[in-house]
């Protein structure tokens, strides 16, 4: 009997249940330990794995590099600049190609459509991991992050605020309205996620009786918040809008005033990295040279106070990714879910 996630791909959050969405996080959390104790897991023996990037990573490419090692699989790094992939190539072709090579597919890049073509041209299973649309890896780290943090999902009350329309925020909002978390975003309304997203995560949030927030008015959307979570205010491609961005949401930034504002002493902070906190990188001096801003959508003070799990969450994402591939090509018994 083949299990339910046998062969599948994890392309956007919503295709996926309640339940099985925690299946994944629950059995990350089960990899994180047999990791720690040095109990081997090498479910993929023998698989290879390409790592297609249109975009720059740290973690997700990090994560998948290791969860394959790990996994006895072997990750292949193929970055825009090494294959034709839509320049002399198309999505459609690579996909064929790749996929009689390669077990599995991971791709981050710009277009949803992309990670979708290759889906259903490879034949093999394709891990989005970031689109201009989704982030759904992230998700499972984040959420496993919460559950470890905070013992539980039902009813936790996320507050995301910034750019309101990112993939993050996006995918924050989908995820945790399927999984029962209340989720606020919180930023101006010309940064509002896009109206038919909030009615899916409206509709998914009826199921499990989660609420969503959307507003601009940070006093309501931090209110009882028992995560607060932030994204950069200028996104991977969108290198252009800096001026305009800082402008909208210099009043979103996430600061020792905004923590307090969530009444919740607790309170912790979460952001999927990387940050804009200090100057000690270019675009951060290019910011404080051109803006007069040392800091952008978190403070260093909250970006390194007690309230902080960020690098939890970032070694998350590693025990999460390696739960998606095991789950989804290494033909595990799951009875069920
Ligand atoms: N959070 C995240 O996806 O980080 P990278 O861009 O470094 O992969
Ligand atoms: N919204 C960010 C997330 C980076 C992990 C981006 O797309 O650049």
């Amino acid at each position: 009997m083949q299990n339910v996630f046998q062969g599948r791909s994890l392309l956007a959050e919503k295709d996926f249940t309640k339940e099985e969405l925690m299946y994944f996080i629950d059995f990350a959390a089960h990899l994180k330990d047999m990791k720690k104790r040095g109990i081997p897991h090498r479910y993929l023996a023998g698989k290879n794995i390409a790592l297609l990037f249109e975009k720059s990573s740290t973690r997700t490419r990090a994560a998948f590099t290791v969860a394959a090692v790990d996994l006895g699989a072997h990750p292949e790094y193929l970055g825009k600049d090494d294959i034709q992939l839509g320049k002399k190539e198309s999505v459609e072709d690579t996909a064929k190609v790749l996929g009689r090579m390669f077990d599995g597919i991971e791709f981050r890049g710009f277009k949803q459509e992309n990670v979708e073509l290759l889906a259903e041209h490879s034949g093999v299973p394709v891990w989005n991991g970031l689109t201009d649309k989704w982030h759904p890896t992230q998700m499972l780290a984040d959420y496993l992050t919460v559950k470890e943090h905070l013992g539980t999902l039902e009813g936790v009350t996320l507050a995301y605020a910034g750019d309101g329309r990112n993939n993050v925020a996006n995918s924050l909002l989908v995820t945790g309205a399927i999984l029962g978390v209340n989720v606020h975003i919180v930023s101006p309304k010309s940064l509002f996620p896009e109206e038919e997203l909030v009615k899916m995560a409206q509709s998914f949030a009826e199921t499990s009786g989660s609420s969503i927030l959307i507003t601009d008015d940070v006093d309501e959307g931090v209110k009882g918040a028992d995560v607060l979570y932030t994204d950069v205010w200028v996104s991977m491609g969108e290198e252009d809008k800096f001026a305009e961005r800082i402008a909208l949401l210099k009043d979103y930034q996430v600061n020792m005033d905004m923590i307090q504002k969530t009444g919740k002493e607790e309170v912790i902070f979460l952001h999927c990295l990387p940050a804009f906190h200090d100057t000690e990188t270019a675009y951060g001096k290019e910011m404080e040279e051109k803006h007069g801003l040392k800091e952008m959508e978190v403070t260093d003070e909250v970006f390194r106070s007690k309230h902080a799990r960020h690098f939890d969450q970032a070694e998350n994402r590693m025990h999460t990714i390696k739960a998606v591939m095991a789950a989804t090509l290494g033909n595990l018994f799951i009875p069920h879910v």
